[in-house]
């Protein structure tokens, strides 16, 4: 193994000669990708609700358990369509700072105040315990995200909602594949929206998709997705282009046929890094819990610098130089960003647990293109770095 000096940061050759994203992409194999294409191409129907955006309105739907999957264009439209279904123009929602900001920001475009709440240090997600004391008499919703796959306490929260009257949003972005309790997480809330960005384990470039079980919900969520007037189901103020293409709807559904294949490679690899660093000093890899299942897109591990020898920037700047491109989500919490730091009562928000996770959370590299070799070079590196932590930290200060 390297000695100190001989890593990358430092001058020396990196690990790998290719960087190694988070999100690696699931592409289906070119061939099926080309006769998809073709049969595009000889329809000469590209949009506005064709043949495969149909298909996997119902594919969707169907792998989900619900009545509708609503197909949009990416998954910040799917929240966009959710937050303006839900029907209020004014109202308080809560919801996590930890998460990626069009979660928020999409109730912002639909009218609505977004009220942040911390989240649990085990799971990262909203608990029942943490939304009960913002509920006001200007609560309208909650809006949960399903992070990393992990079931953001769907039960407690559809109790609570049920028990207060307001409506219940889950952001299942990352949760394509996820059960809880035996039901896929798309069954949980009034409405729960999905992404197939490239980076996501089916991926159709880019995607949405909202999933509900209610015929009314489902109506308005299909008026406010488009323009096109044989789309009118529901009187609705506002409507938006989010229709998804059938180049989109083509990769999807090729990648949904190929969704347990995925799944079963990236547990394989999660496998590996849950053996090798979860046995490291200062280190806690995310699991799923007993009785669920996860997608194992995400290799989420928490970093307790103390215990480590290195805090979670100093590693990943490590590894980035060796092409390991770690993801340092979702600093610096969305309560910190635009336009939410310029309110004053946000400036003085104390939420500990997000502002820990920010400063201490790395994600790792995993997807179809990875092999299980990939994972354990990955693990020796973390595992010399981290023997070496006492120089390493020296050297990098000479760097600064
Ligand atoms: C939690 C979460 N919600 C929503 C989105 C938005 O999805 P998209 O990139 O498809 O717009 C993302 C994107 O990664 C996300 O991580």
């Amino acid at each position: 193994m390297k000695r100190p000096d001989q890593w990358a940061l430092f001058g020396g050759t990196p690990s790998f000669a290719q960087p190694l994203h988070v999100g690696q992409l699931n592409l289906p194999q070119w061939d099926q990708i080309e006769v998809t294409f073709r049969g595009i191409f000889e329809r000469q129907w590209y949009t506005n609700h064709g043949p495969l955006a149909r298909e996997f309105d119902i594919a969707f739907a169907r792998h989900l358990g619900v009545k509708h999957a609503i197909t949009v264009n990416n998954g910040t439209v799917a929240l966009m369509v959710a937050a303006r279904t839900l029907g209020f123009d004014q109202g308080e929602v809560i919801v996590p700072s930890f998460t990626f900001p069009a979660t928020v920001q999409a109730l912002s475009w639909a009218g609505l105040t977004p009220i942040f709440c911390d989240v649990s240090p085990e799971t990262h997600t909203l608990t029942a315990e943490q939304v009960r004391p913002l509920i006001t008499p200007s609560t309208v919703a909650i809006a949960g995200v399903h992070l990393w796959g992990q079931p953001c306490d769907p039960e407690a929260l559809a109790a609570l909602a049920e028990e207060f009257g307001l409506a219940l949003l889950f952001d299942a972005a990352h949760a394509v594949g996820c059960t809880h309790h035996g039901r896929p997480l798309g069954q949980f809330g009034d409405l729960a929206t999905f992404s197939f960005h490239a980076t996501k384990i089916v991926n159709a470039a880019e995607g949405g998709c909202i999933a509900t079980n209610d015929d009314e919900l489902a109506a308005r969520a299909k008026t406010i997705r488009s323009f096109h007037p044989g789309e009118q189901y529901a009187p609705v103020d506002t409507r938006i282009n989010g229709k998804m293409s059938e180049a989109q709807a083509g990769l999807a559904l090729l990648s949904l046929a190929e969704l347990e294949s995925n799944i079963a490679a990236n547990r394989q690899r999660h496998m590996i890094y849950q053996q090798r660093l979860g046995e490291l000093p200062g280190l806690r890899l995310l699991t799923p819990a007993t009785d669920d299942t996860s997608n194992y897109q995400y290799v989420t591990v928490v970093i307790d610098s103390e215990r480590a020898g290195l805090c979670r920037d100093q590693l990943a700047r490590l590894l980035d130089a060796e092409n390991i491109i770690c993801r340092r989500y979702f600093e610096p919490g969305t309560h910190r960003l635009p336009p939410y730091r310029d309110d004053p009562a946000l400036r003085v928000l104390s939420l500990p647990v997000t502002e820990r996770l920010c400063r201490d959370v790395l994600v790792f590299p995993n997807g179809t293109p990875m092999t299980e070799d990939d994972v354990s070079k990955i693990c020796d590196v973390v595992e010399a770095l981290l023997a070496q932590a006492p120089a390493l930290r020296a050297k990098l200060e000479q760097v600064a």
